[in-house]
């Protein structure tokens, strides 16, 4: 199948990348390095010794889109490209709208006109908001509470409406919960440009010593050790997940969560961190984080009964891999 990867060179685009090549896949890679670095594209090359083509710009731009599609029979696009810092989408709003939401619908513009009916969207557990209950199920409630799970919530009824509006379109929506982790081979990790947001890439720059402690927000929470849970997933095991969905093309539109199911609070995901690598990471508790949720985990059985894709890798693999690309990109 010929797919095109928008955000291809990303966290989890580079990842999926490499698994959907694995599967003889053609892959086509648009990106603009806006939260990736160029060398990517050889390190996926490295990993799997295959070629596929790659864009530079931007997916509001039409003309390159066009070219794309004028170019390449694309049947399947797995949509990354976004903008996806929380704090930056308050202090941003209309950053973030504008990339995520036009981007977007110019893609599905030139994905109607090329005829290409298949998209798999990157969503995010963000969009439940603060659950009522726990494992989260697809037909939970959605409520944001920040400019960049709301873009993703629009984007969702955006892609919606549009499947009303072409019922021939396959539209599979994937609800990541908290991607962490490296390819094993230590070539590809999570690498963002400028200060990171999310809980792993701090630990690891304790744990290379470019910072001298953790900052833990908040001990007070209402969980097994007063620190936040969330259900942390391989990135590896979640590219699989885009692969299989690639593999099951369905007319309308189709949610599932892509989540270990498992919660681990962060003092855990610390002290298994410790155990495998053998360092030790200082911390310091500091107050919550503004529009932090206590606790958040999936019920990922829809994906495996429709999908036949379940996670795989443990916790110590996501934190013995995450250290291994963190050692050999120094
Ligand atoms: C996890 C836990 C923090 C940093 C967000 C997005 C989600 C997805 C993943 C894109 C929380 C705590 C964090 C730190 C800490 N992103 N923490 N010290 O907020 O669950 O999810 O990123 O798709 O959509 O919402 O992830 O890693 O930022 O935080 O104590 O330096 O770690 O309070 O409890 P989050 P996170």
């Amino acid at each position: 199948m010929k797919i095109l990867v928008t955000g291809g060179t990303g966290f989890l685009g580079s990842h999926t990348v490499v698994e959907l090549l694995n599967k003889e896949n053609e892959v086509v890679i648009i990106d603009n390095f806006s939260n990736s670095k160029k060398e990517v594209l050889e390190k996926i090359k490295q990993i799997t010794n295959k070629n596929f083509l790659f864009y530079e710009g931007d997916i509001r731009d039409k003309v390159l889109l066009k070219k794309i599609f004028t170019e390449n029979k694309i049947e399947t696009v797995i949509h990354f490209a976004g903008y996806k810092a929380v704090g930056e989408s308050v202090t941003a709003p209309l950053k973030y709208y504008d990339n995520n939401l036009i981007s977007t619908i110019y893609l599905l513009e030139a994905m109607k006109e090329a005829n290409c009916k298949n998209i798999v969207f990157s969503s995010s557990a963000t969009v439940y908001g603060k659950p009522k209950t726990l494992p989260i199920k697809e037909d939970f409630p959605l409520h944001t509470t920040n400019p960049y799970g709301t873009t993703k919530k629009m984007i969702e009824e955006i892609l919606k409406d549009f499947s009303k509006a072409n019922p021939d379109f396959s539209i599979t929506i994937l609800r990541y919960f908290n991607p962490i982790g490296a390819h094993p081979s230590g070539l590809i990790g999570e690498n963002p440009n400028g200060v990171p947001n999310n809980l792993m890439p701090y630990i690891i720059k304790v744990a290379t010593k470019e910072l001298e402690y953790l900052n833990i927000f908040g001990n007070d929470y209402d969980t097994k050790d007063k620190t936040g849970v969330r259900d942390f997933i391989h990135v590896v095991d979640l590219a699989k997940g885009h692969s299989k969905a690639c593999e099951k093309i369905e007319k309308g539109v189709h949610i599932y969560n892509l989540g270990s199911g498992k919660g681990y609070s962060v003092l855990e995901l610390v002290s298994i961190f410790e155990k495998v690598t053998k360092i030790k990471i200082p911390y310091k508790i500091k107050k919550r984080r503004e529009g932090d949720i206590a606790a958040c985990y999936a019920d990922p059985t829809l994906a495996y009964k429709k999908l036949n894709w379940k996670a795989e890798k443990s916790i110590e693999d996501m934190c013995k891999d995450a250290y291994l690309y963190a050692k050999k990109n120094k």
